[in-house]
């Protein structure tokens, strides 16, 4: 027995367990969720495992069953916030009391409102501060993940935009989506012509140099990367990012602080969002071999990266969350 409500009779164990699992995870002793299992999770756990995450402040957009919240408090968040478009409030519930872990979930936030989701209980929070004297909240994220969203969004841009709008400058942002890994200046829509390339209901595949262009232009400094082939001429494909206070410009890029005079660039990065507090760099200790580096820019290369490193073969351990699991 796990002591847990959902688990507690052979009838609502098999109703629990019986629902559409994203992720396979261990609830108890021999109890696993029957999850997909879909390999593209290991980049984005290979990833966080190289942040020193002690006492940060984490969000998580996109959190499903709740897998990346628990292994962000486990290697020692001081206070994660996952946010979804769905509401699992009853899985995540159980996920919480399997894993002894506690983190604020917000469901039903799109992430069109991430941001005044995100206002809202700040202010929420505030009032709870001035009442119990409790230590005074920041709205700043040290770490943001974005893992498996972009490419079911309409706008990745302008997700982006509220993902680096959330994130205090110092902080580092994970990011995993299905791509192209061409060295162009695109993004693939998910109808081909002859069919739909994934599920019908995800949308565009950007080239690894667009999302690092987008990066720069949205004041992330691009530090490492990782894939693997996903079919159909994809990838998928997962960065780690710096929130800095300027945009990493290329040379051939030299228009770009006039493309943020574009009516709708200061609509969607929020500069005060996350304004105030700590500007230390979150510590991150980049993967071997070494990423390529521009030179004079001192960002990472993402399509060189991903170009010069092998592609990530995720053990069966990678893809399922096991109790005992830390990364
Ligand atoms: C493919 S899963 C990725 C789960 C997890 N982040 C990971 O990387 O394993 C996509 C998640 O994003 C959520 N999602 C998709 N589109 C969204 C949107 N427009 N707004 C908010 N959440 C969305 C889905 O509900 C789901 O939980």
């Amino acid at each position: 027995m796990t002591g847990l409500p959902w688990l507690a009779t052979e009838e609502r164990q098999r109703a629990f367990l019986g629902q559409y699992w994203y992720y396979a995870m261990e609830l108890g002793d021999g109890i696993v969720t029957p999850g997909q299992r879909f390999p593209n999770v290991a980049l984005t756990r290979d990833l966080i495992s190289r942040i020193d995450l002690s006492g940060t402040r984490c969000l998580d957009i996109g959190t499903m069953e709740g897998l990346v919240p628990v292994l962000l408090k486990r290697r020692g968040a001081a206070d994660v916030v996952a946010v979804d478009g769905l509401d699992f409030s009853d899985k995540i519930a159980c996920v919480k009391a399997a894993y002894g872990t506690d983190f604020a979930y917000l469901p039903n936030v799109m992430s069109g409102s991430l941001l005044r989701a995100l206002e809202e209980r700040h202010a929420g929070e505030i009032t709870r501060h001035r009442y119990t004297g409790a230590p005074e909240p920041r709205q700043g994220f040290d770490v943001v993940v974005c893992s498996g969203v972009l490419y079911h969004v309409f706008s990745p841009f302008h997700v982006l935009a509220s993902a680096r709008s959330a994130l205090r400058q110092g902080g580092l942002m994970v990011i995993e989506t299905a791509a192209l890994p061409l060295d162009a200046y695109m993004m693939q829509y998910n109808f081909a012509g002859t069919g739909y390339v994934l599920g019908p209901s995800d949308t565009w595949f950007p080239t690894v140099p667009l999302l690092d262009h987008f990066l720069r232009f949205l004041k992330l400094m691009p530090l490492d990367a990782c894939w693997l082939p996903a079919g159909d001429h994809l990838v998928r494909f997962a960065c780690v990012a710096r929130a800095t206070g300027h945009r990493p410009t290329l040379p051939q890029e030299t228009l770009m602080e006039q493309a943020t005079w574009n009516l709708e660039y200061a609509t969607l990065l929020r500069d005060d969002f996350a304004r105030g507090g700590d500007t230390a760099p979150v510590p991150y200790a980049t993967a071997s071999p070494k990423p390529v580096y521009r030179p004079g820019v001192g960002t990472c290369d993402l399509h060189a990266t991903m170009r010069a490193r092998p592609p990530m073969v995720p053990a069966p351990a990678q893809v399922e969350l096991r109790l005992g699991d830390r990364a």
